[in-house]
């Protein structure tokens, strides 16, 4: 089993208190921060946009997990942010040149993603398999915030990572974005998930984030 990684969703985030929630992270030890891009098309919301990701590269050294839910995020590729240690997460459905887009990612040193929506199967992974170094498993529709998992995640969190086993992926990442609570993290973590996007299902939550953090690591990740 892989490290389990908690990455806060930073559309969740207090922009009248970013500062002091970076820092909390940085003492907490946080492994990565979740950064929603949308485009208003892919998904229906816009959310964080290149100039809070280069904000973000600035004023902290937590690598990003730069989640692209835009149409032809080709486009948009350079003008983001990223790069050595950054997770970049691209969707199947949301590129034509999927295999060019994640070989871009990669080649500016971040580790690339394959995004799946909760109707898209695992095996559309097959022909990038050799371009990512993990799956994106969307445990809601993407788009937004304080949404209930969609029941077939918990399986399909299994499957993935039967199949990326199947083909020898073993250090390859699962991640699981949407609903994660401490007891769908539980039941995430038994699935097989690696990096757990907590947004207001389970970092941000009241005002004891410290307190939000260890307890769920202490609940998921049994440390
Ligand atoms: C959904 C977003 C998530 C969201 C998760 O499209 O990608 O990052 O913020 O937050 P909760 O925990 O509210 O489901
Ligand atoms: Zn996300």
């Amino acid at each position: 089993m892989n490290k389990a990684m908690l990455a806060p969703s930073m559309m969740c985030a207090d922009f009248l208190h970013l500062e002091e929630q970076l820092r909390l992270f940085e003492r907490e030890g946080i492994d990565l921060l979740h950064v929603d891009i949308m485009d208003g098309h892919f998904v229906p919301n816009i959310t964080l946009g290149t100039d809070f990701v280069r904000m973000l590269k600035k004023a902290t050294s937590i690598p990003l997990d730069i989640h692209l839910m835009v149409e032809r995020p080709e486009n948009l590729l350079p003008a983001i942010a990223f790069g050595e240690g950054d997770y970049v997460s691209v969707h199947y459905e949301s590129t034509v040149h999927l295999q060019r887009v994640l070989a871009a990612i990669r080649e500016r040193g971040a580790k690339p993603l394959l995004a799946l929506n909760p109707g898209t199967p695992v095996s559309m992974a097959e022909e990038v398999l050799g371009d990512i170094d993990g799956l994106l498993v969307m445990t809601v529709n993407p788009g937004f915030a304080g949404q209930k998992l969609v029941p077939s995640a918990l399986e399909k969190i299994a499957r993935a990572r039967l199949y990326l086993d199947a083909y020898g992926m073993n250090e390859s990442v699962i991640e699981v974005d949407g609903n994660v609570s401490i007891p769908n993290g539980i039941a995430m973590r038994a699935a097989g998930a690696d990096i757990f996007v907590a947004g207001t299902s389970g970092v941000f939550i009241g005002d004891d984030m410290a307190g939000n953090i260890r307890h769920f690591r202490r609940q998921v990740f049994g440390e």
